[in-house]
């Protein structure tokens, strides 16, 4: 199958080399020249584990293109959206500029019958408003929301073997026809049996929001009993273990630390509240305001516990800082709290960083 992937970044990238791999043709579309470019002469533009090898592997196939160029994306049968939805500035909301530019643009080559797909994470309601503006500028075209879980650092292996398929598709009497094509992008994957949830575009949409708020609430409760820990004299990571035994609760992401950060977690719990406020449901996630809370307070709490070490002053001292990402095996630095706490320190007056 013939398929264009617009906006080529972490998710876009990845997902366009492995759609090859996958068996299609594919064209990723990037307004970042230096990015199209450095990905049509094979180097990577970021660091993800085997993804350098996949490009090469994807290129020289021949089935694998990129280009800045929307028109080059004309006679693909699925488009996918996979640019940023990054916070607002000054605001909890995602800024949807990019997914609307995004959208917009490929009304120059959208024909009846070509299937949109949305990949990028955005607030409840936002499929449905492209599927209306589709609608009416390009009649017959089609249109779906199908997240995309893939973690940095495991995102070669988890766009190729995710645990689980989402479309959300409208009502009507191109459901079948949609949820066909997809099957047929995800061929292989569909194959061997990979649960498939299919729904209506809200409930996709929000199941990758609700996965996010409940990950990075069970990082925020592990980070508030380490709190307590520290005032009682307990141990946190046996408290972890013997709670993560009980497989209702699970030993995963129960790890007390410096909390999360990244270009997912922190912008989506908070664009979850946004929306939820807009739609005049916000009582239901005030608690993920807590969960934020939380975790901002470990970035402030490691400062402090360095200046404790430091007899009270950082003043003057030499302090190094290992990492810079914002986890291990990744080189993005989005919301990093290494970054933050880096930055808190140099205000204290270190004599270097
Ligand atoms: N990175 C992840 O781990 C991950 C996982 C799941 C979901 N997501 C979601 O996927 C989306 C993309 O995330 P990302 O991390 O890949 O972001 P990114 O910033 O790495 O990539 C976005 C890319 O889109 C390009 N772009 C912007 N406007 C464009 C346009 N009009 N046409 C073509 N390209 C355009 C940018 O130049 C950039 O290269 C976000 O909504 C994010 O929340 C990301």
């Amino acid at each position: 199958m013939r398929i264009s992937v617009i906006g080529c970044g972490y998710l876009g990238a990845v997902h366009a080399a492995s759609l090859v791999e996958l068996g299609h043709e594919v064209v990723g579309i990037d307004v970042d020249e230096r990015k199209s470019a450095a990905l049509g002469h094979a180097r990577s533009p970021f660091y993800e584990p085997g993804f350098q090898d996949l490009l090469e592997h994807s290129l020289a196939s021949g089935r694998l293109s990129f280009s800045t160029d929307v028109t080059q994306a004309a006679g693909a049968r699925v488009h996918f959206i996979c640019v940023g939805t990054p916070q607002k500035h000054g605001e909890y909301g995602a800024d949807l500029q990019f997914v609307q530019a995004a959208a917009e643009s490929l009304l120059r080559v959208l024909e009846p019958g070509e299937l949109v797909v949305g990949k990028s994470t955005v607030p409840v309601g936002t499929a449905a408003g492209l599927a209306q503006m589709y609608g009416e500028k390009v009649p017959g075209s089609l249109v779906a929301w199908n997240p995309e879980f893939l973690r940095e650092g495991f995102a070669v292996r988890d766009t190729l073997h995710p645990d689980r398929l989402v479309y959300g598709i409208a009502d009507g009497a191109e459901a079948a026809t949609i949820e066909s094509m997809l099957d047929e992008v995800y061929g292989p994957i569909v194959a061997r049996g990979t649960p498939k949830v299919v729904t209506d575009y809200a409930t996709a949409e929000m199941v990758k929001t609700a996965a996010n708020s409940f990950l990075a609430t069970k990082i925020s409760f592990i980070n508030a009993m380490a709190e307590l820990c520290e005032a009682t004299g307990a141990d946190v990571k046996q408290l972890a273990d013997a709670i993560g035994y009980d497989d209702r609760i699970g030993r995963k992401f129960l790890n007390a630390g410096l909390g999360f950060g990244g270009g997912c977690l922190p912008k989506d719990i908070r664009a979850f509240m946004a929306r939820a406020g807009e739609l005049g449901a916000d009582q239901a996630l005030t608690f993920l305001r807590e969960v934020d809370n939380i975790n901002m307070r470990r970035r402030i709490r490691m400062v402090e516990l360095a200046r404790e070490v430091c007899d009270g002053s950082l003043l003057g001292k030499r302090v190094a800082v290992l990492g810079a990402a914002f986890k291990p095996d990744s080189d993005d630095i989005r919301d990093s709290p290494a970054l933050n706490v880096a930055a808190q320190l140099q205000l204290q007056g270190p004599s270097s960083g």
